[in-house]
């Protein structure tokens, strides 16, 4: 959830991104706290025997089924399922038309148990060598039991392709997470970045704790089954439970939520970083074993081909806060409203943020709609920094149009009802003025600026 604790933490933090990862902004405009207040739900876990979590038919039927990307650039997937009964078959048969598969994969099967909770058979096959903006049909699961999915890979990476994004975090499984997940589906988009917080599993006990990690997949996969979700890990993955005996972080997550790490040349699972269509996307944890700043620059910097047009970071706070989805435009610029306009002084370190244009945009995504309710308190009054708050269940949308245009919607759930509440024009002043270009230079900036293309330079006036 989207709380005010923890904001010098944030500040501090972001110091660091902000030196990477360039971004320009160039106006700053009026606060805007939403009026909108809404009625409060129950926020209570929708029960198990509820169609939202239906167990498919036929004996030992996959489920649980999801995809993420399998690989750095778009070309693989990680297909991910569970049998309930016994381990079954680990092939996926696909191929490019409904019911005719000429491709098989093997996969890997594994189960473990928490605390005295036994999981099912988790099945993970990574499929490669896929052609670019493809739709691919798939089947796992045998005779009666079989299952039929499909997935459409991204368009090849360049900066001028279209690409819609959805942004959810912290989504649950109550009836508010439905609706997100409902809204969600209605958008069009193509891939979800999940900003951390998957099934809160970890408010229950002993063995439902394995229980709701299992509801949880069978509640995403009429979404994830057909799209990847990027996964980023939250403080409620950690399932840290020593009073059972469960004291390895991530153990649920980490068995059935693979991501395709070592393709970025990171040793953690919880760190990584992929490119799909025209965005270059870096997913963080700050709850893994390892250094913050030394993570960080090793999956920036060794990237020689810093070209995409937009990074995009995920990161988990430790206690008390969250997540957040931060855009970190690099080289854009506001082209309307409601930006968010920090800069950190990379000289002096102060973690203080002061207006510059050329800081990144921060947009705090967290209100999927999880047991725990909304965050209504926000910091009184609201900071300048701050262009646009809401307090309500939701989702956003991040749609990259060329490579000068990027179009972000928040969409709250209202009652039922999907409403569009907030949305940000991007606009990447990169490809405009070399008069920019040269003052991020100035600034200390100039190992990143040189990787860029040649070619476009001559598109600045
Ligand atoms: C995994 O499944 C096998 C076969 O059913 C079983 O013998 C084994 O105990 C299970 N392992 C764990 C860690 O639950
Ligand atoms: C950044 O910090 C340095 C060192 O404290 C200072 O000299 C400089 O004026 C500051 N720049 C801005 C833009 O605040
Ligand atoms: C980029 O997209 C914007 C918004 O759709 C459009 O107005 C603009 O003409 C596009 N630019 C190019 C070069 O296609």
């Amino acid at each position: 959830m989207l709380k005010n604790k923890g904001k010098e933490l944030f500040f501090a933090q972001s110091l660091l991104l902000s030196s990477i990862l360039l971004s320009c902004i160039n106006h700053a405009h009026a606060s805007v706290t939403s009026a909108f207040v809404r009625l409060e739900w129950p926020s209570v876990d929708i029960p198990l025997d509820n169609e939202a979590f239906a167990v498919p038919k036929g004996y030992n039927a996959p489920q649980q089924v999801h995809i993420t990307q399998g690989d750095y650039d778009g070309k693989a997937v990680i297909i991910s399922w569970v049998t309930p009964d016994k381990p079954g078959s680990n092939q996926v048969r696909y191929g490019l038309s409904d019911g005719k598969y000429d491709f098989t994969a093997e996969g890997t099967v594994q189960n473990y148990t928490f605390y005295n909770y036994k999981s099912g058979y988790i099945h993970q096959c990574l499929i490669g060598g896929l052609e670019y903006d493809t739709k691919y049909y798939y089947e796992i699961g045998v005779g009666n039991s079989a299952r039929k999915f499909w997935f459409q890979t991204p368009p090849k990476i360049d900066p001028d392709v279209s690409y819609k994004f959805g942004i959810i975090g912290d989504l649950g499984q109550t009836f508010n997470s439905l609706s997100t997940i409902q809204h969600y589906m209605e958008t069009g988009a193509q891939t979800v970045l999940f900003v951390g917080d998957l099934s809160y599993a970890d408010r229950y006990e002993n063995h439902d704790v394995g229980v709701r990690w299992d509801s949880w997949g069978r509640f995403i996969e009429q979404s994830a089954a057909y799209q990847p979700w990027i996964w980023s890990a939250g403080n409620h993955e950690i399932d840290y439970m020593p009073h059972m005996g469960e004291i390895i972080p991530f153990r649920n997550y980490l068995h059935r939520y693979p991501t395709p790490y070592p393709s970025s040349r990171s040793s953690s699972p919880l760190w990584y970083a992929v490119r799909r269509a025209s965005a270059h996307i870096i997913v963080l944890s700050s709850y893994s074993p390892f250094v913050y700043n030394t993570e960080w620059s090793v999956l920036q910097l060794k990237r020689p081909d810093l070209e995409p047009f937009l990074d995009e970071l995920i990161e988990i706070k430790p206690e008390h806060v969250h997540h957040r989805f931060s855009v970190h435009l690099k080289k854009l610029e506001s082209w309307n409203y409601r930006v968010s306009n920090i800069h950190y002084n990379i000289s002096s370190g102060s973690p203080f943020p002061t207006p510059d244009r050329s800081a990144p945009i921060y947009i705090t995504v967290g209100d999927g709609g999880n047991q725990e309710g909304l965050a209504q308190r926000f910091k009184d009054p609201q900071p300048d920094y701050s262009a646009f708050r809401e307090a309500s269940y939701g989702h956003s949308t991040l749609e990259i149009k060329n490579r000068t245009h990027a179009i972000y919607h928040w969409n709250r759930n209202d009652d039922g009802k999907r409403v569009p509440t907030d949305s940000l024009v991007l606009h990447n002043q990169y490809w405009g003025h070399s008069r920019r270009r040269r003052k991020l230079k100035k600034n200390h900036l100039h190992s990143v600026i040189v990787n860029f293309p040649r070619s476009e330079s001559g598109r600045e006036g």
